[in-house]
């Protein structure tokens, strides 16, 4: 069975085609869009999706060297994300079914953040650690869903250290050679300064500690003395709310995922922790790190295989969409997928 996905939620226009048989993923292509300045505009990031989808879709299918009559179904991330760059993918997929007359799968773009780790690291059932530019949570499989045990209750992780490295005029670009520029600018730290540590039961907030941050860089701080505090404070924030997670669900495996797990100083704190509770610990390769196609084709084909399905007329994009909303009937009780 092979499962061709779409992914457009923010910034990455990302083909992706999957297989049911090794090496499960033929083929991952994407384009990042990166705004020239300030935050992403969604009206500009979905005229960048719109420009390079075709080129894309077709790139995906010459790697895998297949042709679209080949594909048993188009998947697509209906959400959660911005609209006007949800509505290029959700086109695109609706096209490709309707002219080919190919299935429909719509696939949440948070489960295939956490199902592209499943898959890479082989584990059953672990606590994950999700953590990109628009969500930072703590899931576990329980009673048919993913459900969250913690989450920030404002600003992402990304979205803080994206904000700040803008604001502090470290960015654009937001990553060199595959790191981002605030945790280059930490590693110049000497000095920890005191932020405010805002984890409120199993939540985290960080609002707070963005503004203190950058009021530290007005109030003329070292830059990289205040890059190294911020990021030790935020991860620590985020791996402790994971820890109290991981005793209360008793779970045995770790698994980080999203934009901001290509991080290695959070993959450390992470692991760390996993190891010091003997949990198997598991962050999903680069590649796969980020928005990807290739994870909405491998939950599409999760989905298709279990008879999930939408009419292409009915499907909609849900910018809300919450992982715990979302029927995984792929998992039975231990996680485990069939
Ligand atoms: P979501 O999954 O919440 O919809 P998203 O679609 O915005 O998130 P992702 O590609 O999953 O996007 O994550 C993007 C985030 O990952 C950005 O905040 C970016 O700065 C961060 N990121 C990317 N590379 C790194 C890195 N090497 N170190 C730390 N953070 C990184
Ligand atoms: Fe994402």
């Amino acid at each position: 069975m092979l499962v061709l996905g779409i992914e457009s939620t923010a910034h990455t226009i990302g083909v992706g085609i999957a297989s049911d048989k090794p090496p499960f993923v033929l083929s991952n292509v994407y384009r990042r869009y990166v705004p020239s300045s300030g935050g992403i505009h969604p009206r500009e990031s979905s005229r960048f999706i719109a420009e390079n989808a075709y080129d894309v879709l077709v790139e995906a299918l010459a790697r895998a060297n297949l042709s679209i009559k080949d594909i048993d179904a188009i998947a697509v991330a209906l959400g959660p994300g911005l609209g006007p760059c949800l509505r290029i993918g959700a086109t695109l997929a609706r096209f490709l079914a309707l002219r080919y007359g190919k299935p429909l799968v719509p696939v949440n773009h948070a489960v295939a953040h956490i199902e592209i780790g499943m898959l890479t690291s082989g584990f059953r059932d672990p606590l994950v650690i999700y953590v990109s530019g628009g969500n930072t949570a703590i899931i576990a499989f329980l009673e048919g869903k993913y459900r969250v045990f913690g989450e920030t209750i404002d600003i992402s992780l990304g979205n803080l250290i994206d904000t700040f490295a803008r604001e502090a005029g470290l960015a654009p670009p937001y990553i060199v050679n595959g790191r981002h520029v605030v945790e280059l600018c930490a590693s110049r730290g000497e000095r920890l300064l005191s932020l405010p540590y805002s984890v409120k039961g199993q939540d985290v907030s960080y609002s707070g500690l963005l503004t203190a941050a950058l009021n530290m860089v007005r109030n003329g701080e070292r830059l990289e003395d205040v890059c190294l505090s911020l990021i030790e404070t935020a991860y620590s924030m985020i791996v402790e709310v994971a820890e109290r997670g991981l005793a209360h669900t008793r779970k045995k495996e770790v698994l980080l995922t999203g934009g901001v797990s290509a991080s290695p100083l959070l993959e450390s704190k992470a692991k760390l922790m996993a190891e010091s509770h003997e949990a198997l610990f598991h962050n999903v390769p680069r590649e796969y790190a980020g928005d990807n196609g290739a994870m909405i084709s491998w939950t599409g084909l999760l989905a298709y295989k279990h008879g999930v399905t939408i009419n292409p007329l009915d499907a909609r994009i849900e910018q809300r969409w919450r992982v715990d909303e979302v029927d995984i009937p792929w998992r039975n009780q231990a996680g485990r997928s069939s």
